[in-house]
């Protein structure tokens, strides 16, 4: 049994096969990226598996559960926290807020301690506070802590919504293009970040990229797709030159 596996999954959206058998299989500790042209269907994998979308087949299982039919609510109590390709923060609300907001299902007590304010729930406040701070040094956002979201460069709200899905403290991370948009000293960084939350916080990280020398450099294993299959799996030197991949980016 892998520590992350979906198998079969399929989704039309009117006559658009999103997706058409997809299926794979990640190892706790891999860095696992999907590639593909725009349209492979590679959003549509996150959006399943956080259950943003009911897959009309297939399964997705995660350290042993079953998470297919969860409600959506529970996949980030199952371990598992995303990114958006479309940065999804709320904009009007600080950095740390929105770090803070990552901690709601570890905070709220019962009706009963939120009426009396009770030690334990303080305690937990106080753990979600020391342990967004560490995130924020992790992440260099000393700078922007108590900065309105809203007016950040493009490059740092990536980093916030990073931290944000770090702060609900996942076992597995599903990235959605954490590079588009960046320039390369930013793309260096995350390139280091990535290889810290695997090694240091022992976070199983998929990705969806564009940017092939990034895959290159952090991913153990990449799946190829192209118009909602699979269509090669393998190192990234493998995929890379595999030729259905050559012909699906060229038919691109
Ligand atoms: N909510 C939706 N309604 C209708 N069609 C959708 C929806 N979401 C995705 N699709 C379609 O499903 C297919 C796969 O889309 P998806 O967003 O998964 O591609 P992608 O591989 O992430 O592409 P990109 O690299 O451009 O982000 C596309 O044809 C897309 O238009
Ligand atoms: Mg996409």
């Amino acid at each position: 049994m892998s520590f992350f596996e979906v198998e079969n999954l399929a989704l039309a959206f009117g006559g658009v096969r999103a997706l058409d058998g997809v299926g794979f299989s990640v190892e706790k500790g891999e860095v696992f990226a999907l590639i593909g042209p725009n349209g492979a269907g590679k959003t549509t994998v996150f959006n399943v598996v956080t259950r943003v979308f009911a897959a009309q087949s297939g399964s997705v299982r995660f350290e042993g559960h079953d998470l297919t039919h969860v409600p959506r609510h529970r996949v980030v109590e199952a371990g598992i926290a995303r990114t958006f390709q479309n940065i999804e923060l709320f904009d009007g609300a600080t950095v740390l807020d929105n770090l803070l907001l990552g901690r709601h299902r570890f905070d709220h007590g019962g009706w009963l301690a939120q009426i009396l304010g009770s030690r334990a729930m303080r305690e937990r406040e106080d753990e979600s506070r020391d342990r967004v701070e560490t995130l924020i040094d992790f992440l260099d956002l000393a700078p922007y802590r108590m900065q309105r979201v809203a007016g950040l460069p493009y490059g740092v709200r990536k980093v916030v919504e990073l931290g944000r899905a770090l702060a609900t403290e996942p076992r597995l991370l599903l990235l959605d293009e954490p590079a588009s948009g960046l320039n390369p000293e930013e793309t260096r960084d995350l390139a280091f970040w990535i290889d810290d939350i695997v090694h240091d916080l022992g976070i199983t990280v998929i990705m969806v990229e564009h940017d092939m020398s990034l895959v290159s450099e952090v991913a153990d294993r990449v799946l190829a797709m192209n118009l909602g299959r699979p269509i090669a799996l393998g190192t990234p030197a493998e995929v890379r030159a595999h030729p259905d991949v050559i012909a699906a980016y060229l038919g691109h």
